[in-house]
């Protein structure tokens, strides 16, 4: 894993400038694996960029990659991806057919108390502002119809620090970012729940979140 490191050149230059001129997603990733634009990248193995269709209607923005998505260099493969994919279906929503990412591209962990699991560590903001550009650029490319935050990271980052996910999830909010703009939890939310009746009822309210999004894409279609 060390050697992706080892034979990519590294570049202390902001995100801003590596994205500069990439119009592609494909070119915007291959500058992506460069990025040193905060500190993240000396601990993570490798940049995990967005990933789906590019011509989405839906695009889907999660926080940060976990520890199997470091591995495998994909938003969204881990124990959370399984989660979203489950909800995603039962909304009727084709994961192929959407653009997932996350708001930092790199994973931010801790070294375990016991055992080897690394522990995810939430990103600070200027993690985030670093990494800004990316997901920027890649708005810009896709250009979704409907973008959906998923939790609160996302949600404050994209939207604004007032933004409250208990308050708002699954309602449509004004947004510069896309036509329609909507938040939901985040996945390893409804992993972290107490006991199996409070997972349940999370599930749904999740998968409900999602079918307004279904409701968003229908009537985008029809015009
Ligand atoms: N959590 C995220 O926010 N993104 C991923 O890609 C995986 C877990």
């Amino acid at each position: 894993m060390k050697r992706l490191r080892k034979n990519t050149k590294q570049t202390d230059a902001p995100a801003a400038a590596l994205v500069a001129g990439k119009s592609t997603i494909k070119g915007l990733r291959e500058q992506a694996v460069a990025c040193k634009a905060c500190d993240l990248w000396k601990t993570a193995t490798q940049t995990v960029f967005g990933e789906g269709n590019s011509k989405a209607t839906i695009m889907l923005v999660g926080e940060q990659p976990g520890d199997q998505e470091d591995r495998l260099g994909k938003p969204f493969v881990g124990p959370a991806g399984k989660l979203l994919d489950e909800a995603l279906a039962e909304a009727g929503i084709d994961r192929t057919q959407v653009y997932v990412t996350n708001v930092v591209k790199h994973f931010k962990w801790t070294p375990p108390q016991r055992g080897k699991r690394r522990i995810h560590k939430k990103p600070r903001s200027s993690e985030i502002q670093a990494c800004r550009p990316w997901l920027a650029t890649e708005l810009s490319i896709v250009r979704p119809r409907i973008l959906v935050c998923l939790g609160a990271t996302a949600a404050r980052s994209l939207l604004g620090k007032e933004f409250s996910i208990t308050r708002q999830h699954g309602k449509v909010v004004e947004s510069e970012l896309s036509p329609f703009t909507i938040a939901t939890v985040h996945p390893s939310s409804i992993l972290r729940a107490p006991d199996a009746e409070s997972r349940r009822q999370q599930m749904r309210a999740f998968v409900e979140d999602l079918k307004q999004v279904v409701v968003l894409a229908t009537k985008t279609r029809a015009k």
